[in-house]
């Protein structure tokens, strides 16, 4: 298993150009299996998720190809509507496939995804969505087993708010009979990034980015072009490694409008932004102060750079609250940056940290995407080395990040293992 060995202590400087979102590119690549026509898609980060979300498609059939960022999909000979085990228990996210499977073939077989790191993550409400469109469901021998003759629409309540659960219901309801509302829908970017990909496919959905969205079902769906949105994660996760170790550093190939939240929260930290187009300029002189972060659904504070401020706030000024209301289980990097000397109390979904001068560099373990990039954050920040092992966590989810943060100028090694 690769390794990282990293030695911190000097600032970022320099450019970055951020890839494509992973959370976008994933529910569209699935949305492939709506269509018999070829669907293209522009800016596809390269990452274990996408390589993995390919392979479980061409599993079933669909054609895809293509490389550099740009991968084009064709669904039209589809033999196997299933997501086995083995895949699925590497990448929740299969549980995509679902509802455009159903909706198209009108059978779907998907390996029911177990708890994982950061909490049990049930899919009842994908599940509870599609039978009320009329799916019968069961779980048979570890697998969710889905069929309808044809899908019919339906008013939907979320109890929670999901944002794989309203991709994969407003996906099935693009081909559903008559109109679905999803209401307590998921308002994230990447939903808005689907629908837009799914109207220029010739859906019919009205208040992607609102909490009702409003989908007329149609008997078919062409195919498309489409440029995955930024990735808002990536951004965030740049922006707060500077933040923490200051310096100076310009990201590309972003949108500062998809992270308000995220970026009140590093100007309260004392970060000075300036918010281009499509670029946003970071620069931290000293020490940031510390904040408080509570996780909530979009346009709130998002779980995924959680434990990115926690990092931060481990060496600010200060002492601060991180309150993680999302998934349960999501401070699994706590154990990890106390190795380092940081401070950090934990009670219930609650962590006080207290912001220290001087973290010191040791062996870490990473333990799920977004926690390994914290870490990797507190090591760059930390006197001496560092090494971080399990780092097929951090490969899932962010593109050449060694090579995009050496650019920048922090000392950071591979090692194969
Ligand atoms: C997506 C993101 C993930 C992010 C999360 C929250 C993708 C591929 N992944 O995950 O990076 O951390 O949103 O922003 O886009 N829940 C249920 N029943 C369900 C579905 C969800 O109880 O059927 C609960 C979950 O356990 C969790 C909460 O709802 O506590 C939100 O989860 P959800 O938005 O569904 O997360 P994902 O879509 O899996």
């Amino acid at each position: 298993m690769d390794k990282f060995r990293i030695q911190g202590g000097g600032p970022l400087e320099g450019q970055v150009r951020i890839s494509g979102a992973k959370n976008a590119a994933l529910p569209l690549l699935c949305a492939s299996l709506l269509t018999e026509k070829s669907l293209v898609l522009e800016n596809v980060p390269s990452l274990r998720d996408i390589s993995t979300t390919a392979h479980l498609l061409a599993q079933m059939g669909v054609e895809v190809s293509g490389n550099a960022g740009l991968i084009e999909l064709k669904a039209s000979r589809v033999h196997d509507c299933v997501a086995p085990y083995d895949l699925v228990k590497t990448m929740r996210a299969s549980i995509l496939v679902l509802g455009p499977l159903v909706a198209r073939f009108g059978e779907a077989r998907v390996s029911l995804p177990g708890g994982c790191a950061i909490g049990s993550r049930p899919v009842d409400l994908h599940l509870k969505g599609l039978q009320l469109m009329g799916a019968k469901i069961s779980i048979e021998h570890g697998d969710i087993h889905a069929r309808a003759e044809k899908l019919k629409g339906a008013r939907i309540f979320m109890d929670l708010v999901s944002v794989t659960g309203t991709e994969n219901l407003m996906m099935a309801a693009t081909l559903a009979q008559g109109v679905t509302v999803i209401e307590n829908a998921a308002r994230e970017p990447e939903v808005v990034d689907l629908a837009e990909a799914l109207m220029k496919m010739g859906a019919h959905i009205e208040g992607a980015g609102t909490d009702v969205i409003t989908i007329q079902g149609v008997d078919s769906l062409e195919g498309c072009r489409h440029a995955i949105m930024p990735d808002r994660i990536e951004t965030g996760t740049f922006l707060v490694a500077v933040a923490a170790t200051g310096g100076k550093v310009l990201l590309t190939h972003t949108k500062a409008g998809l992270l308000d939240a995220v970026i009140d929260k590093l100007k309260e930290a004392g970060a000075v932004l300036s918010l281009g187009s499509d670029t946003i300029e970071i620069v931290q002189d000293g020490r940031p102060k510390a904040v408080n972060i509570r996780t909530a659904p979009y346009p709130a504070f998002p779980t995924d750079m959680q434990a990115q401020f926690m990092a931060m706030n481990t060496v600010a000024q200060g002492s601060a609250l991180i309150t993680e209301t999302i998934f349960e289980n999501r401070f699994m990097h706590v154990q990890e940056l106390r190795r380092l000397g940081a401070r950090i109390d934990i009670e219930g979904n609650t962590a006080m940290v207290h912001g220290c001068a001087q973290l010191q560099g040791a062996t870490l373990m990473a333990t799920d995407l977004r926690a390994s990039a914290s870490l990797l954050m507190a090591a760059l920040v930390a006197s001496g080395e560092s090494i971080i092992e399990r780092i097929y966590h951090i490969d899932r989810g962010y593109e050449d990040i060694e090579h995009k943060f050496a650019g920048l100028g922090a000392k950071i090694e591979r090692i194969p293992g």
